[in-house]
């Protein structure tokens, strides 16, 4: 089992969706204590905007850079992701990294029959903090879906934490429930797998 687990939060400590991540990993590592997990921080990390230095007139390095995220998420069985709602979408630093594993070829190609996703054997958890609650305003969670779905990748959950900014304790009364929405998550397949 090839775990990826992936935080854009430019909020560092205070970040919800750091902490959410933080317990899914946990969750699945108690799970199957074997296997490996490769974290990237796209934050403290950040992959370049896509342009032409980084497409067409890329250096060697960046080349190498770009092939080495596709691989790392083509490698995962389970990804993790946090997503944290800047501005009613995705932080830029987690569309970057969605520009690097969006390869045609390697997660989907076209057809004739239209486009088919090529890295469909994988399972996506979410993990979506937003400051307000969640009105018609969701196109973090259906783009990111979109997304995984034009992969193929048809198993995609989402754990979300919303209203934080709302006041101190609804934060603390979302994230509780985010936090053992995660711990039963864990439960229910032990008792599945048992
Ligand atoms: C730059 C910025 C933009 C934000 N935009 C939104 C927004 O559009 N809608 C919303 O509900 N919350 C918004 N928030 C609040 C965040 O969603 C909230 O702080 C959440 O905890 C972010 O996840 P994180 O703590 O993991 O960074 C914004 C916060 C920041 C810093």
């Amino acid at each position: 089992m090839n775990i990826l687990h992936i935080d854009s939060s430019a909020l560092g400590q205070n970040s919800a969706s750091r902490e959410l991540t933080a317990a899914l990993v946990a969750g699945l590592r108690q799970q199957y204590p074997d296997a490996s997990v490769a974290y990237r921080d796209l934050d403290r990390e950040p992959l370049p905007h896509l342009s032409a230095r980084t497409l067409a007139a890329a250096d060697d390095a960046t080349v190498a850079e770009n092939a080495a995220v596709l691989q790392q998420f083509l490698d995962a069985d389970t990804v993790v992701v946090g997503v944290p709602v800047y501005n009613f979408t995705i932080p830029t630093a987690l569309k970057a990294w969605i520009d690097r594993i969006a390869v045609a070829g390697k997660t989907f190609r076209y057809t004739e029959n239209g486009p088919e996703g090529l890295a469909g054997d994988k399972r996506v958890l979410l993990a979506v903090t937003r400051g307000g609650m969640r009105g018609a305003d969701r196109f973090e969670e259906d783009y990111l879906r979109f997304v995984f779905s034009f992969f193929g990748i048809e198993v995609v959950e989402s754990i979300r934490a919303e209203g934080l900014n709302l006041s101190p304790e609804h934060r603390q009364t979302a994230m509780g429930a985010a936090l053992k929405q995660i711990a039963e998550l864990g439960d229910v397949e032990q008792r599945e797998a048992a």
